[in-house]
């Protein structure tokens, strides 16, 4: 039987591919094979991940900037990667940020910054993408949601679960505009990963415990773990699966 996780030839964008998940999966699809372009806004810090990356993987990857906010910028992006590789058959948009305000106080100026980057930009990134995708007749996207994408959530998280609810939504119509292309549109649920954002929670160990405690699994994820589902959603093994969210939590959004 052949390796049907094996993504040989495939030529992936991951944009947000700097930050501690986006890394973490930009290596991953390096590992099995494909050729990754790195993205984010920095080009200094994707610059460096892509060198990491080409390093661990052995497998040459890139870096090219782009704004998620600005269509113009994301449009270079898939233009600068079709220019150089002919083609795009994976996206992984990995980028986002959360805005933590009490709901009282929430200033819409927060709002729509929040929800310019984990909306707009996952939309602007999958037309884009999607459009390259739909000429050569196949692709693979996977969006970041989050286990607050179907559940909400205390802490000043209204605006940031709101957002992660649009991304489930926007795959699953994406999902079935874009089947008659032979684009899959699927989105990875992390709970909580530690992540240069999150890891003054792994450093407190008294917090660190009380996230852990919530997890059925008794832990908090790691970036690494987040990288089978993704590979599993771009690869031939998932050629039937699409508008699907797999959350990987620990069990978190099992009960
Ligand atoms: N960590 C968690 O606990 C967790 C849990 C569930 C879901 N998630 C989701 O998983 C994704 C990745 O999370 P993470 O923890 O890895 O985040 P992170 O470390 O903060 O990385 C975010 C990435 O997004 C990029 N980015 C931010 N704004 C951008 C923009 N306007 N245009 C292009 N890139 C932009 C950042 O780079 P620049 O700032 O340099 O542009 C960075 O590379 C997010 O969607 C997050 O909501 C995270």
């Amino acid at each position: 039987m052949k390796n049907i996780f094996k993504l040989d030839g495939k030529i992936a964008i991951v944009t947000g591919g700097a930050g501690g998940i986006g890394e973490a999966l930009a290596l991953g699809l390096a590992v099995h094979g494909a050729t990754v372009v790195v993205s984010s806004r920095n080009q200094e810090t994707i610059a460096r991940v892509a060198e990491k990356i080409s390093e661990e993987s052995g497998n040459k990857a890139f870096a090219i900037a782009s704004d998620v906010t600005d269509e113009a910028s994301v449009q270079n992006l898939v233009d600068q990667v079709v220019k150089k590789f002919g083609r795009v058959d994976i996206l992984v948009n990995a980028m986002g940020m959360n805005i933590k305000r009490d709901a009282f106080e929430y200033s819409m100026e927060d709002w729509d910054k929040l929800f310019a980057v984990n909306v707009k930009g996952t939309m602007v990134a999958c037309k884009a993408a999607g459009k390259v995708m739909r000429e050569q007749k196949g692709g693979a996207i996977v969006n970041l949601s989050s286990v607050r994408g179907i559940r909400g959530y205390t802490g000043g998280n209204s605006g940031y679960c709101a957002t992660k609810g649009a991304v489930e939504l926007i795959t699953k119509s994406l999902a079935l505009e874009w089947a008659p292309h032979g684009i899959r549109v699927n989105a990875l649920g992390p709970a909580l990963v530690i992540t240069p954002g999150t890891k003054h929670i792994a450093e407190d160990p008294k917090l660190a415990a009380k996230y852990a405690a919530a997890v059925p699994m008794g832990r908090i994820g790691m970036p690494a773990d987040m990288v089978g589902a993704v590979i599993y959603l771009v690869s031939e093994a998932a050629s039937f699966v699409t508008g699907q969210t797999i959350y990987v939590d620990g069990g978190l959004t099992a009960g």
